[in-house]
């Protein structure tokens, strides 16, 4: 009886750390965690490593593609007539992320490292319009 008590109340206390994240705010962080890295590759001292920096760059991409076919938590808030709207909209800007990428790879392929750094000002900048439009405003 004991030992099930300590169970139950061991649960009671790691469940709500269970929550931590959704499906997309995880996909969220290891976009988060590349762009750091790119950061650092492209900010470190001399030519950036083209290895590196394309490693990270396919580390966003797969992540940014998997957040596509993941849906806000916002979506629940709002009103079922415009839900599928909102998953649209959303999708399609995730979409434009991912071709925002794409140029991202393309440029730093080419060794481009200018358009490499003004390319994350773009992305940036869709980060910060699809955190205004579709996060939570808490979260
Ligand atoms: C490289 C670009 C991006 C990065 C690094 C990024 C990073 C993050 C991070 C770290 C979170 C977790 C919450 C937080 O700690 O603030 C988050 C949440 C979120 N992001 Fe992004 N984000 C990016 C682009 C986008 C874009 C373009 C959209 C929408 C089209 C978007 C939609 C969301 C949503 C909806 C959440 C809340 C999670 C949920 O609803 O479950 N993000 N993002």
């Amino acid at each position: 009886m004991k030992i099930h008590l300590a169970l139950v109340l061991s649960l009671l206390v790691f469940i709500p750390s269970l929550h931590a994240a959704t499906p997309l705010e995880k996909k969220m962080k290891v976009m988060k965690q590349a762009t750091k890295d790119l950061k650092a590759d492209l900010e470190a001292s001399g030519e950036p490593d083209k290895t590196a920096v394309l490693k990270h760059v396919t580390k966003l991409r797969e992540a940014a593609e998997a957040a596509a076919s993941l849906e806000p938590a916002k979506a629940a808030d709002i009103p079922k007539d415009k839900r599928a709207e909102f998953v649209a909209a959303y999708k399609k800007s995730i979409e434009a992320l991912v071709k925002q990428i794409d140029e991202l790879a393309q440029f730093a392929s080419a060794g481009n490292w200018n358009a490499v750094k003004k390319q994350m000002g773009v992305i940036n900048q869709s980060r910060r319009d699809g955190h205004e439009k579709f996060m939570r405003e808490r979260e």
